[in-house]
């Protein structure tokens, strides 16, 4: 594990983002496992930026996400085929053939998680992941508890999910019940796993995960054991390591 400290949020996004503009400089046609949340925006923002300025270039890059909500068509603003067109996709050129995301509208869980296992598996794998963190240790949906060896697959939201969501429905009888998510296997199989934390509610659940046992009740402690983990992450977030 590799751990770079930077100043703040914003730091973190620009040092994140260079890190994955060096994979796409050295692999023009890299594969991109991708994350949606508040920690990832401000490192989309900067990769933009770097496409903007004409010093990257996506045209051959290509991607998968970490996860999709169950039975959320890509046009409700809650989806997540939506946050990464809105944060990334619509603003960069990558082609958007070459990006995927597990199919939520599709209503058979099995095939939804087979289908997207199969897509991971024919792109040759992942390059890098990007990574947010839990407070519960979570990555992607991967909730406390879940097994180590699982690829992609279906998961009920836990109530917590579900309530900490309803903010960005209508109702909470909006907010979708299950989601498809790539599995820890799948995560631990990227070449590289970046994970970006930001802020001091994030600092307990951070010295947790990577300076305490590898536990399934701490998801994200896993990580330990990935031979090519870099975490970046602001003071804040670093806080309680210092005590
Ligand atoms: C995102 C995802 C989640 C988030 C995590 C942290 O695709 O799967 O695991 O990374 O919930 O979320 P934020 O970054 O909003 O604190």
């Amino acid at each position: 594990m590799r751990i770079v400290r930077t100043k703040n949020y914003e730091d973190m996004s620009v040092k994140a983002a260079d890190l994955i503009a060096s994979v796409i400089l050295l692999k023009p046609n890299c594969v991109l496992g991708l994350a949606t949340g508040s920690s990832p925006i401000g490192t989309y923002q900067n990769l933009v930026k770097k496409y903007q300025d004409g010093n990257l270039d996506f045209n051959t890059v290509r991607s998968v996400n970490l996860d999709e909500y169950k039975g959320l068509p890509r046009t409700n603003p809650q989806s997540y085929y939506y946050f990464m067109h809105d944060n990334l996709f619509s603003k960069v050129n990558i082609n958007l053939e070459n990006t995927n995301l597990p199919n939520g509208m599709e209503p058979d869980a099995k095939k939804a998680c087979e289908e997207y296992d199969t897509v991971i598996k024919s792109m040759g794998g992942v390059d890098l992941q990007l990574l947010g963190l839990g407070h519960d240790g979570h990555i992607g949906f991967n909730e406390p508890n879940t097994e180590f060896d699982k690829t992609t697959h279906c998961v009920d939201l836990t109530e917590m999910t579900i309530e900490a969501n309803k903010r960005f429905f209508n109702s909470i009888d909006e907010v979708p019940r299950q989601a498809y998510t790539m599995g820890i296997q799948t995560i631990m199989e990227a070449k590289t796993v970046l994970m970006v934390v930001s802020g001091k509610d994030k600092a307990k659940i951070l010295k947790e995960a990577f300076f305490g046992p590898v536990t399934p009740s701490v998801p994200a402690s896993i990580l330990q054991f990935h031979p090519n983990f870099i975490l970046v992450a602001d003071e804040d977030a670093l806080s309680e390591l210092d005590k």
